[in-house]
């Protein structure tokens, strides 16, 4: 009779603990990720999850500049007229400053730091520099050209381009756009003839413009700080101004050159920049005085 009664508990119990693990089977999938009891073959409903969704920040682009602007501009190949060009410049008075025959250590350092007090008016110059020369100050071309400065070729050793065979006039020229090119990492665009002396001959086998001056200051003759100062201060829009950055006397008149133009409301751009915003497009052997 014991025995009977034990076997029947047993049974209980074990039909007791089947119940329970059958009723938590159940549970668990019932509570995992199917609340509704929905068919759980083909809806699948995503579980929570502890992650933060992730948030779409876009990235702010800074508008660009007028200087990024004007460089993302195609270039013009072709001749056209002024006032055509979306060019922030093409309605400011312009200036060409134009440096000659340096660079030249201190001299050139002295006129640098004042177009670098000036960056902020977008001041810019041009130096007509001597291959020879810019072997020896390299690092005063390439303090030129990280400021915006415009370092274009004066030929080698400033010979006389109309009196040499052609030969020497072109290594006189390219090995200048060599040596400039390996220093800035940008060939020169523009060529002034020393003398400005050009001529049938010059004109064919110079492949680049042929950058003079409208205002010649004659720096180099004077050789008076007040004097280069008067003649420079004649600029008016379009204007070339020739100078010489190997006297301290020179150095000393762009110290004050730069600033009077500025206050007058003149921008100082170097010669390609001033062509470019005329709308004057720049033809190879072809002279230029000015650029108006
Ligand atoms: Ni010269």
């Amino acid at each position: 009779m014991n025995r009977i009664v034990f076997i029947y508990i047993r049974a209980f119990f074990v039909m007791l603990i089947c119940a329970a693990m059958l009723f938590c089977l159940c549970g668990c999938t019932v509570n995992d990720n199917n609340p509704n009891n929905v068919n759980n073959d083909i809806v699948e409903v995503p579980k929570p999850t502890s992650y933060p969704t992730p948030t779409f920040v876009p990235t702010v682009e800074p508008s660009p500049t007028p200087e990024q602007t004007a460089a993302a501009t195609p270039e013009v190949t072709g001749a056209i007229m002024p006032g055509e060009t979306d060019n922030p410049l093409s309605e400011e008075k312009l200036v060409a400053l134009t440096f000659d025959d340096g660079p030249y250590g201190e001299v050139t350092n002295r006129i640098l730091d004042v177009v670098e007090q000036y960056a902020e008016y977008g001041v810019h110059v041009t130096f007509f520099a001597l291959g020879s020369q810019a072997e020896k100050f390299p690092n005063t071309v390439k303090r030129a050209a990280d400021l915006g400065c415009e370092v274009a070729n004066h030929t080698y050793s400033h010979k006389n381009l109309t009196k040499i065979s052609e030969d020497e006039r072109t290594s006189q020229v390219e090995d200048t756009a060599d040596i400039i090119e390996s220093i800035t990492g940008t060939r020169s665009k523009l060529v002034r003839p020393p003398y400005g002396a050009k001529n049938d001959d010059v004109r064919a086998t110079v492949k680049y413009p042929l950058i003079l001056w409208s205002i010649d200051t004659l720096d180099w003759k004077t050789r008076d700080t007040d004097s280069t100062v008067a003649e420079a201060l004649k600029a008016v829009d379009g204007d070339i101004v020739l100078m010489h950055d190997v006297r301290d006397d020179t150095a000393a008149a762009a110290e004050q050159i730069i600033p009077a133009l500025v206050e007058q409301g003149y921008k100082l751009v170097t010669v390609s920049e001033m062509f470019e915003a005329k709308g004057i497009a720049l033809e190879n052997g072809k002279a230029y005085r000015k650029a108006r």
